[in-house]
């Protein structure tokens, strides 16, 4: 595997690649890798001849310092993943890499980033959006690719793909779960052992909440519900729990095969998001 930390090199590597014709898909992730990013490598290296994958920790999308300081930062073990996955090329810049001057730029999706992640995280999307605009600018991928766990974010980013015409394909790839129902993430790795133990309560809520909602049950009380049994649990609490329109996220109340149910919240003080479809998977 190739590894660049610098702009200009990866750029010089790349453009010859591309005199060659070679197709180039790409991962952005922020590092401690776990199955849900290995997915997208593979999924990358069937489409493509070229696999780029980005580690960089985007101090622009966390509103919370304590958790940009806490993020888990496991570079060498990452490089020894991406080696077994066959990825061929890895760009781990640093901050100065990315962040030359100031940037003031700020995004906008109206709605899309104002519900859910966006009112919980203000500032969140548009430090997302300032990011992967930068990283597909560098990369100039053929097709890029996200996972369905970060439902909202994959929403921002084909608006932003689609507002500033970049000349990419995006895949959302379905979410990777350990085999209790835990969407797998790189916050999983700072829960306890007792915190992991009730974490599952996050995937098995969307499931009762998907067939109380089915049986005609109202969102308001399906909300109360899973709301009061998280925090009968202890060290548990709810943020939102939402059923919205899978086009353009808009709440609603009404259940169809078009609409993801999302919810979010925390188990002790670490923040954990999930969701699911309501249209039954074949
Ligand atoms: O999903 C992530 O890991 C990040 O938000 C992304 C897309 C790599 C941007 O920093």
């Amino acid at each position: 595997m190739d590894v660049f930390s610098e702009i200009r090199p990866l750029k010089a590597f790349l453009s010859q690649e591309k005199k060659e014709l070679n197709s180039i898909g790409f991962v952005p992730t922020m590092g401690a890798l776990h199955k849900g990013h290995l997915s997208l490598i593979e999924a990358s290296r069937s489409e493509n001849r070229l696999t780029v994958c980005s580690i960089f920790v985007n101090p622009a999308q966390f509103n919370n310092p304590a958790d940009l300081a806490r993020y888990p930062r496991t570079l060498e073990k990452d490089k020894l993943l991406l080696e077994k996955a066959k990825c061929n090329v890895l760009f781990c810049p640093d901050t100065a890499q990315m962040y030359s001057s100031q940037s003031r730029v700020i995004f906008d999706f109206g709605e899309l980033d104002k519900t859910m992640e966006g009112y919980y995280r203000p500032g969140h999307f548009s430090g997302v959006a300032l990011v992967v605009s930068k990283l597909l600018n560098i990369v100039t991928p053929d097709r890029a690719y996200f996972g369905q766990k970060d439902y909202q974010q994959f929403k921002i980013i084909e608006k932003l793909v689609d507002d500033l015409k970049f000349d990419v394909s995006l895949r959302c790839m379905p979410i990777i779960r350990e085999p209790d129902g835990l969407a797998m993430s790189s916050r999983n790795a700072r829960l306890t052992q007792v915190q992991r133990n009730k974490a599952p309560v996050f995937y098995q809520s969307l499931e009762e909440a998907k067939s109380l909602l089915r049986h005609g049950d109202s969102m308001k009380n399906v909300r109360a519900l899973i709301a009061g049994k998280m925090e009968r649990m202890g060290d548990v609490k709810l943020e939102y729990l939402e059923l919205a329109d899978t086009t353009n996220l808009t709440p609603t109340e009404n259940v169809s095969d078009n609409t993801v149910l999302l919810i979010a919240g925390y188990v002790g003080e670490i923040r954990l998001i999930d969701n699911l479809l309501m249209k039954d998977e074949d």
